[in-house]
């Protein structure tokens, strides 16, 4: 029997064009594990009302590992639309699989590592006062509460009465009191102890792991003094756990001003849902996009794994594939780390980093082409080309 099993799920798009890939590599490296196919995604939605089926759900529970590709969302009407005709008019409503996983296994961790490849074309550069240019070295990786926060998904437009009322009891509320409700929508960032405990002792964990010297806070507990107070506060206790790493704090607003400035004396930062979702992708635009940006969703039993893009339905249907691999490939290497893989993880990012480094063969994501079916007469790598030569390099 293999030491893992690990759920499959390349859900729609271009999903399935690139977790078969990584599968390639995790083959190749000797990853020792089953995989079992879980249904996911807009077919599922389609022909079930369901776009995260029960037995999907089962499969994780069970094996405990996902590595996931991507889905389609469509908005209520178009999602009803598309449904099986004999589903419709049933009281079918559709969720996000990806957020339903997440509260279901209560996957409360997002880790998205942004790592900067040397050579990488898509690299942030840097202008120096001399007009020379340089390409500071990013390996930010940043820990999102996942769960709750801006996206808890409590809110109201046109709250009821008993729920205006409960607000009319704070004196902030005075200067709301007379708009009409249909003109008023609510949203509640909640936040609580424990979880902002997880997610920055994982924070804290991980600097350790990685020997790095501190941790950042990054919230706004100057202006939203409650939730983001209680996240500052908690990194603060925290901290007491771990003398050997500082913590440093910055606000969201600062913190998004100096991505351009000092990128690469960020090595971990932890923050609330929204403002951790925003950092994630801030960093990541600094070293290559979409194609590059791997995230691990976390939580007590069940973890999930999955590249950050989505299903990028306009290029799901060319042959050859064109899209990046690589962000499912890190994917897919985190999940080699999560399960204590730690050497063969490396071996997979060490392989990516030489493929990059050498520039050869390129995506065209990373040639700034336009992407569609001219791009690999243009001289871009196809997704397979590209996992090739990952595969060469791994040898
Ligand atoms: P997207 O991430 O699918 O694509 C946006 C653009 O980014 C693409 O058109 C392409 O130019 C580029 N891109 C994405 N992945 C790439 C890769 N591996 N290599 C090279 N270039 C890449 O986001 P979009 O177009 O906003 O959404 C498409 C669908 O995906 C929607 O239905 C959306 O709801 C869903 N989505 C799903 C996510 C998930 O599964 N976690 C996350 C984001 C969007
Ligand atoms: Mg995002």
């Amino acid at each position: 029997m293999a030491k893992h099993t690990v759920v499959t799920m390349p859900g729609d798009g271009i999903g399935n064009q690139v977790l078969p890939e990584s599968l390639r590599i995790l083959k190749a490296l000797g990853f020792d594990a089953e995989y079992v196919h879980g249904d996911i995604g807009w077919e599922f939605w389609r022909s079930e009302g369901n776009a995260l089926p029960d037995r999907t759900i089962d499969l994780l529970s069970k094996h405990k590992l996902g590595l996931f590709g991507a889905i389609t969302s469509k908005p209520n009407k178009e999602a009803q639309a598309e449904l099986d005709p004999k589903l419709r008019g049933k009281g079918y409503v559709y969720y996000s699989p990806i957020v339903t996983m997440r509260q279901k296994f209560d996957l409360d961790i997002c880790m998205r590592p942004c790592i900067g490849f040397p050579g990488n074309p898509l690299n942030y550069i840097r202008k120096k006062v001399d007009g020379s240019f340089e390409e500071p070295q990013i390996n930010t990786t940043v820990f999102r509460q996942n769960t709750e926060g801006m996206y808890a998904g409590v809110e109201w437009t046109n709250p009821p009465d008993n729920v205006r009322a409960a607000l009319a009891t704070h004196p902030k509320f005075k200067a709301f009191a007379g708009t009409p409700g249909a003109d008023l929508a609510v949203s509640m960032r909640i936040i609580t102890r424990p979880a902002a405990r997880r997610i920055v002792t994982a924070a804290f964990e991980f600097a350790r792991r990685k020997k790095f010297k501190g941790v950042t806070i990054c919230e706004k507990p100057n202006v939203v003094r409650e939730t983001s107070g209680m996240m500052e506060e908690t990194a603060k206790d925290v901290q007491k756990n771990y003398p050997d790493i500082q913590l440093w704090s910055t606000n969201i607003d600062a913190q998004l001003m100096w991505l351009n400035k000092n990128p690469e004396d960020y090595n971990v930062i932890v923050a609330s849902n929204l403002f951790g979702d925003i950092l994630s992708d801030a960093f990541a635009g600094l070293v290559g996009g979409l194609g590059f940006a791997a995230s691990g969703n976390i939580g007590d039993h069940v973890a999930v794994f999955e590249p950050t893009h989505g299903s990028a339905p306009k290029y799901a249907e060319l042959n050859p594939p064109i899209v990046n691999p690589i962000a499912m490939i890190l994917s897919a290497a985190m999940m080699v780390e999560h399960v204590g893989e730690t050497e063969k993880s490396e071996r997979i990012k060490k392989a990516v980093a030489a493929v990059v480094k050498e520039g050869k063969v390129r995506t065209y994501d990373m040639m700034r082409f336009t992407g569609g079916p001219k791009a690999i007469s243009q001289g871009a790598a196809s997704t397979t080309q590209m996992t090739d030569a990952i595969l060469a390099k791994l040898k």
